[in-house]
């Protein structure tokens, strides 16, 4: 399966933080926002990536990754000339996907918390259909918000419904088979203009392949795409960070913890960051001094 990072998008709401910045490269507390859902994909297995951005934000992103060979990534880019909706990142990425099924993240999406890496292995199984996942909220009408029937399977999904049918919204990360690039060919744009993933996903309910997984009390799905929600997504990634002396997000562990690179490279890694806590936490991570 390849991954998409779609960290594209106007990022008027966080205005003036965002006028010469893109709000994916701003800090949720100690790294870089595209740091957390980059490390989701990473955590689903994924290693060649798209990073789908402006062209202004793009050679910043180029800038920030490079080739990601460091953490044993592909990482490849490629710009979207105009914020024509989540759906088209699958036409931009048409020709880097070459038939393989995807999982795609949204960049300002922070994923984390016990049980996320079973949700992640399951949906990065698939080889057709569509996985989305699912999370409670107090308030689902800013959202995508999917309805579940008895069987726990989707009976109905909308987008910013005024009244919402369920307090589950969908979080930004999707995975599909190989079809979603014909699917996405086919959409035409919603009301707002774009080209909506929720119609992708109404697709996959109608042929009866939609998947849900449903993350629990356990894990955190903070999207950081408002001044107050990036404050929140700063201080809970501080509280637990200072609480567990654990990194929530640092590629180089998990590049390690997966296997995508050897203790030797990340010695390399952490020689080459600076003398902080972050690159003092990668050392003695390659030291082994961590658990
Ligand atoms: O965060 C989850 C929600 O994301 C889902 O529940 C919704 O179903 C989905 O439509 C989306 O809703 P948003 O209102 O948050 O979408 P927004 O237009 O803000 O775009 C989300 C991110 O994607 C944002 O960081 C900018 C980026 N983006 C957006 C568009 C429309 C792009 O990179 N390109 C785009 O064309």
């Amino acid at each position: 399966m390849k991954g998409i990072l779609l960290a594209g998008g106007h990022g008027t709401r966080l205005n003036p933080a965002t006028a010469v910045v893109s709000k994916q490269l701003l800090p949720v507390y100690d790294k870089p926002m595209i740091y957390y859902p980059l490390s989701t994909l990473m955590l689903a297995g994924i290693r060649e990536i798209l990073v789908i951005s402006t062209p202004d934000a793009l050679p910043a992103f180029r800038r920030l990754l490079g080739d990601g060979a460091g953490w044993g990534l592909d990482l490849q880019y490629a710009v979207q000339d105009q914020p024509r909706g989540l759906a088209d990142a699958f036409r931009v990425g048409r020709d880097f996907l070459a038939g393989a099924p995807v999982m795609m993240i949204l960049g300002d999406n922070v994923i984390y918390g016990g049980g996320l890496s079973a949700h992640l292995g399951r949906a990065a199984g698939r080889t057709e259909g569509a996985t989305i996942f699912a999370y409670p909220v107090r308030d689902p009408e800013r959202y995508g918000v999917v309805e579940l029937g008895t069987d726990r399977r989707a009976v109905h999904i909308e987008e910013k419904p005024t009244q919402p049918r369920s307090n589950l919204a969908v979080a930004g990360l999707y995975a599909y088979g190989p079809d979603v690039v014909e699917v996405a060919a086919e959409l035409t744009p919603s009301a707002r203009g774009e080209l909506e993933i929720t119609d992708v996903n109404r697709h996959y309910l109608d042929q009866g392949t939609l998947d849900v997984e449903v993350l629990g009390r356990g894990i955190a799905w903070l999207d950081a795409g408002t001044h107050e929600s990036l404050l929140d997504a700063s201080a809970f990634v501080h509280s637990v960070q200072a609480r567990q002396g654990l990194m929530i997000a640092c590629p180089e562990e998990i590049a390690f913890r997966q296997g995508f690179i050897s203790r030797d490279q990340l010695a390399v890694l952490a020689r080459d960051l600076a003398s902080n806590d972050y690159g003092a936490y990668v050392a003695a991570l390659a030291e082994g001094a961590s658990s």
